[in-house]
């Protein structure tokens, strides 16, 4: 087993207060509480008001791993953020996020892998730590989707939620840390999980607005098996390059999309429900934030202890998978 390099330190979450239950969307579309609990089985999720910005989530999320770790802003070298539902679209949100904290001599800049983003951003700060251009990398994912989800569509707005969650790379101590990871990408499926509108090939005009093409569009279908496919590719292939088997995971954290997906990655990794990290009735769907979100709950509940073996796995629009397994 390779030794780690870089490890995780100090976690932390945001969700806003605001709780919208299934009911709510069977009073404006037609579906029912019944029908999203027995496919997706989410419950719940939790909605942002207008002046709960991403930034207010990132910061908070990002000031509970300074607590946890007794780092203060100045100390940071670097702030990655995954999020495909920026405040805006120029500058990053790192750079507000960095501005916020005060965090004057970090570096900061976003990274777009939808779902995936929260690993992909774990793997950037992995190598800047062992790189040695930084000691300390904040990881933060923050998500307000639901205000590029369509609410007059139900076949996406009962899925997202909005929230944040973070941690800290940095060089590894007692044997702690990242043993392995991996990521993939397959560009030619982009157009089952898309926003098509909204961006350079097609700025904001009045158009966009009537059709809708400003939100997020998904064959759900398409992306459900793409989705099991994926991350039963990613567990596979993280087990073999960490030299483990299902066996040595305390505890699986995937992508809380839907609980028939997370079924059915915990089904061919070979790893029993109840060494699966669940929260997708509580949150539903929140894009990079899922895993980081999920993480932080596992640790402050006592799911996730140190000497364990933890595997992260995601999947998102792009399409976009990875995973990661860590020695906590
Ligand atoms: N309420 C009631 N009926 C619905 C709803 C709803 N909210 N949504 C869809 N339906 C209907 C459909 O219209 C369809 O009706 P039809 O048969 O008359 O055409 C029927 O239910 C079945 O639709 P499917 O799409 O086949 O339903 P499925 O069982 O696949 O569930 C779901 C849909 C929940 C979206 C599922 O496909 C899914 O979870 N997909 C993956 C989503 C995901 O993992 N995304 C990850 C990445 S997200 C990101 O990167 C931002």
């Amino acid at each position: 087993m390779k030794r780690p390099i870089v490890e995780l330190a100090g976690t932390g979450h945001y969700t806003p207060a605001r709780v919208v239950t299934n009911d709510e969307f069977a009073k404006v579309l037609e579906t029912s509480d019944q029908w999203i609990r027995d496919r997706t089985g989410i419950r719940e999720r939790r909605v942002a008001s207008p002046t709960e910005t991403n930034a207010c989530m990132a910061q908070a999320a990002a000031e509970q791993v300074l607590r946890d770790t007794g780092l203060g802003p100045l100390d940071l070298d670097a702030i990655v953020v995954a999020t495909c539902s920026p405040d805006r679209l120029l500058p990053s949100q790192a750079c507000d996020l960095q501005a916020a904290l005060g965090a004057k001599n970090a570096a900061a800049f976003d990274v777009g892998a939808a779902c995936t983003g929260f690993m992909y951003a774990l793997n950037v700060a992995e190598g800047l730590v062992a790189s040695e251009q930084g000691r300390h990398v904040l990881v933060v994912a923050s998500e307000k989707l639901t205000t590029i989800t369509d609410w007059t569509d139900r076949t996406t707005a009962v899925l997202f939620g909005d929230g944040a969650g973070a941690t800290l790379a940095r060089p590894s101590t007692n044997g702690r840390g990242i043993l392995a990871n991996y990521m993939r990408s397959d560009g030619s499926l982009a157009h089952l999980l898309y926003r098509p509108g909204g961006g350079a090939a097609h700025p904001p005009d009045e158009q966009l607005l009537k059709d809708h093409s400003y939100f997020i569009k998904m064959a759900g279908r398409e992306v459900f098996k793409a989705a099991v496919l994926s991350m039963a590719d990613a567990c596979d292939h993280v087990l073999r390059r960490a030299g483990l088997t299902a066996a040595d995971v305390d505890l699986l954290i995937p992508h809380q999309a839907n609980i028939r997906i997370i079924e059915a990655t915990a089904k061919h990794a070979g790893i029993p429900m109840d060494k699966v990290f669940v929260n997708v009735e509580r949150y539903g769907n929140t894009s990079a934030a899922s895993v980081a979100i999920a993480l932080d709950e596992a640790v402050r509940s006592g799911r996730l202890v140190a000497g364990m073996k933890v595997m992260l796995v995601a999947f998102g629009a792009g399409f976009t998978w990875a995973s990661m397994v860590v020695q906590w």
